[in-house]
């Protein structure tokens, strides 16, 4: 299969530029859209309705999705999710009960540890599940089911599409869980598929914050370290901003919840460290804003990412505010990824790093 660049300096930017369209074919794979509901293949391996847990491990980019999906499946469908970075559950002897499921997530489908976690949670007799890109690899061969994520190849090292689609699928999934489960009603899910459906076009606009974005990556190439905060489902986008910064332009970045600065990287703030704050305007929006508040008084530079809404109620004097279209909170950490990886990309590409191969990183982890 040939793949170019197209019009792109970087694969990394062509795949983000690629999600509206990849997001879209991936979430027409898990919807209805006539019924506005969620599909999933009849068969399925296992029954949500009985299941009593979901049990995920994945690596890097695909544990923070994994992690937006515990929100979706605990709020969703009540169902407690257990989630763990792959290379620690392999070995942690975790007892798993019977009739619990075990769901992998993966791009290329041929991570190490997440192929032996996999392996672990079929001997302990769980159902497997796997969400993967690429449909022919190993954790697909060894799954009962897969979900496939439709991002096409994914080139650069730095993971992109696969991490939205991978969220599209996860929230169909959890959406599908509620439904069976009782806990949504026919409403309830319409309404969701309602905000669904709808990705692609707040994507779409939210690409059109590059320009800001590269002008403020200018300013980003001074600083030595970068922290990123958030709450609720931006909290592990938070640490994928963080993840994605470092794999690619070098500088040291952490991702935090917000409710934790005080408990500790608080001491790091001063005039030198730019704090990426994540907080569309949800129920949460207020405590985000607070914590940004005690940012803003010890210095901190703060680039805020929010909707009109949130702009207008953060009421701080921010560094820089990227402003995201007024979307439903159940999208939100689709959406706001592509601001979090442009921010890192030009980052990058004023660096001058080999941004789609960066140092010391390979594309699949194959070996321990
Ligand atoms: C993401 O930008 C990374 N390069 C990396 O963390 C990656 O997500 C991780 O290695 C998992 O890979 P997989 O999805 O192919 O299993």
């Amino acid at each position: 299969l040939l793949v170019d660049k197209g019009n792109f300096r970087h694969f990394m930017a062509k795949e983000i530029h690629e999600q509206p369209e990849v997001v879209s074919h991936t979430l027409a794979r898990y919807l209805d859209l006539n019924a506005m509901t969620t599909r999933l293949p009849d068969d399925l391996p296992f029954d949500f309705r009985t299941l009593n847990r979901i049990a995920i491990s994945a690596c890097g980019t695909a544990f923070y999705a994994g992690l937006v999906a515990k929100y979706w499946f605990e709020r969703f469908a009540r169902l407690p999710v257990d989630i763990d970075i792959a290379s620690e559950f392999r070995y942690r002897e975790m007892p798993l009960e019977p009739d619990g499921l075990s769901l992998f997530v993966s791009q290329s489908g041929e991570t190490a540890d997440t192929l032996a976690s996999l392996r672990y949670c079929k001997g302990e007799g769980q159902h497997i599940a796997a969400i993967v890109n690429v449909e022919e690899s190993t954790i697909a061969r060894e799954s009962d089911v897969i979900f496939p994520t439709l991002a096409g190849p994914e080139i650069g090292v730095a993971s992109t599409k696969a991490f939205t689609c991978q969220l599209a699928v996860l929230t169909a999934l959890a959406i599908a869980a509620g439904r069976a489960r009782g806990h949504l009603s026919e409403e309830d899910e319409r309404k969701l598929v309602e905000a669904l459906v709808e990705i692609p076009r707040f994507a779409a606009q939210a690409l059109r914050l590059e320009p800001q974005i590269e002008r403020l990556a200018k300013t980003f190439s001074h600083a030595s370290d970068v922290l990123y905060l958030g709450r609720g489902t931006s909290y592990p986008l938070a640490m994928e901003g963080a993840l994605k910064l470092k794999e690619i332009s070098y500088i040291h970045a952490e991702g935090y919840a917000a409710g934790e600065l005080k408990h500790g990287p608080i001491a790091l703030i001063d005039e030198t460290l730019p704090v990426v704050v994540i907080a569309p305007y949800d129920r949460i929006f207020d405590k985000t804003v607070s914590n940004m508040q005690e940012v803003a008084a010890r210095g901190g530079r703060i680039v805020l990412m929010t909707d009109p809404k949130g702009a207008e109620a953060a009421s701080i004097d921010a560094l820089e505010t990227l402003v995201l279209p007024d979307m439903p909170a159940t999208i939100t950490p689709i959406v706001y990824a592509l601001p979090v990886q442009l921010l890192a990309y030009h980052v990058a590409v004023f660096m001058g790093t080999d941004v789609d191969q960066p140092r010391n990183l390979a594309k699949s982890v194959t070996v321990e």
